[in-house]
């Protein structure tokens, strides 16, 4: 029935459902329905324990004081249909099927057969809930396996806040739903639907959704800027976050770095704004009080301001300057954390950065200071059981292996460079703090890299899992 299929809502409270089956498949529907408030009854010789169970833990209905679920153990019979009823056919035993699908529609109720499809006056599609709202995915029986694929999809894209988003939504609609005329409340719902009132709610901030839907209802102009600072991660676009992409998504204007891959930025809207604002290690195309400042600019002329960053903005980002202005500037912004090079690199690189066998802790420097210089403290970092990640490390790499062996770390201990991480032309380079400087000398190299040092790294041979280096 795909093509002629009509998809309709029911509302369960109000269905009488007769499922014939006791099974497994039985035992599925009946789940479903009894979670509707369904009225059910179950029959079949024999009744799986889940149902029992199912019984066992039914609350009275509250009206009636009525069970709405009933089991009879015994086979099926003509009497058991009225007009108007649900019939569930699901045991596994097609001729029993077939004959109760006839004695069904005999009666005048609708059937869904789960052996045969085709046959259906109605199917259970696939759902996936945020409630109030609820997704339906159907092929009407024909194809229950692109029917899970998809469903799975969408349980992965639409975060679990849609719930808030749903919830919030009704209590509005009831505030409002005498308010002004049928076309006004329209008017005002479809504005208030492509305002920023939605995403404040995701982000839990429902107050101020509250105040955008009040303005909009009084008719006021209730276009605000927003700025997001979001971590792109290591440049795989796979490993982005979905709260990033949504935002990513809905961005007027984009600021963003050279560590955000171009594979992220084909994400961006077409008609969004785009500037590059450097930040290679040399090539600060646009210095750090400018790019804080166009922002603050940008968002106070009402617009979607993104600030993508690599990595996780937290993490040497100079996300911290950046939301400093939004701040006093009473910009409203969110954060969003990205995968940082780190947890990244090391797993892109088979390389896990604490083991119970080899290191208890793990410590993120960064290898570039502000004056150019590398000053770390440097008898602070030699320890047998921690893992070091040197972010920004490739250029001062001599300098950093020659004071840890200086310091008293072994010169045979494992470093690994980890060239353009998790991106398609990722490379790793591994060797020991003596050899490493030498073997760097006769290489071509690529930023960005990160350098993690310690016995960890040995274990790179066995865990690598990527190909293509
Ligand atoms: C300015 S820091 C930014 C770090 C970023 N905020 C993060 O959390 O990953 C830049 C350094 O991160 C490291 N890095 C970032 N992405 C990388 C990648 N895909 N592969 C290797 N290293 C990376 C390099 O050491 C690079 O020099």
């Amino acid at each position: 029935m795909s093509k002629s299929s009509l998809p309709l809502v029911l509302n369960g409270e109000r269905c009488r459902f007769v499922v014939i089956g006791g099974g497994d498949v039985a035992t599925r529907k009946v789940a479903t329905l009894v979670e509707a408030g369904a009225a059910v009854t179950v029959v079949a010789p024999e009744i799986s324990a889940s149902i029992h169970k199912l019984k066992q833990d039914e609350q009275p209905d509250e009206g009636h004081g009525r069970a709405r679920l009933n089991l009879e153990e015994r086979a099926a019979a003509d009497e058991d249909y009225q007009a108007g009823d649900y019939v569930v056919l699901a045991t596994d035993n097609e001729s029993v099927n077939r004959s109760q699908a006839e004695a069904a529609r005999t009666a005048g109720a609708f059937v869904c057969r789960t052996d045969e499809p085709r046959e259906n006056d109605f199917a259970f599609p696939a759902v996936v809930e945020r409630l109030p709202l609820k997704i339906a995915i159907s092929t009407s029986g024909s194809s229950p396996a692109l029917t899970r694929l998809v469903r799975d999809r969408i349980e992965a894209f639409i975060p679990q806040d849609y719930s808030r988003l749903g919830k919030w939504m009704e209590q509005l609609r009831e505030k409002y739903r005498r308010e002004g005329t049928s076309s006004e409340r329209g008017r005002f719902w479809r504005r208030l639907m492509r305002s920023q009132a939605p995403d404040q709610v995701l982000a839990r901030r429902e107050d101020v959704a509250d105040r955008i839907a009040e303005d909009l209802f009084a008719g006021k102009d209730v276009t605000r800027g927003e700025a997001f600072l979001v971590g792109a991660g290591p440049g795989d676009p796979d490993l982005l976050t979905f709260r990033a992409l949504r935002l990513i998504q809905m961005a007027d204007v984009v600021f963003y770095d050279r560590l955000v891959s171009p594979a992220i930025l084909e994400l961006l809207p077409d008609d969004c704004e785009r500037h590059y604002v450097g930040k290679a290690r040399s090539d600060h195309a646009v210095p750090q009080d400018q790019i804080n400042q166009r922002l603050v600019d940008e968002a106070e002329k009402g617009r979607r301001v993104l600030r993508l960053k690599g990595g996780d903005p937290f993490i040497f980002g100079r996300g911290g300057e950046e939301i400093q202005q939004l701040a006093e500037a009473g910009i409203p912004f969110q954060v969003v954390p990205g995968i940082t090079a780190a947890s990244g690199c090391s797993a892109y690189a088979g390389i896990p950065l604490t083991h119970r066998d080899h290191a208890q802790s793990v410590r993120f420097v960064t290898g570039h200071m502000k004056d150019g210089s590398c000053n770390l403290p440097w008898s602070e970092l030699i320890h047998p059981h921690q893992t070091l990640v040197i972010y920004m490390g490739l250029v001062g790499l001599p300098e950093i292996c020659s004071q840890l062996i200086g310091h008293g770390m072994p010169a045979d201990t494992p470093i690994a460079l980890v060239e353009k991480g998790t991106l398609p032309d990722q490379k790793v380079h591994t060797g020991t703090l003596s050899s490493m400087p030498e073997y760097v000398k006769g290489r071509e190299i690529h930023a960005p890299t990160l350098t993690i040092v310690g016995s960890v790294v040995s274990l790179h041979e066995v865990l690598q899992w990527r190909s293509g280096e």
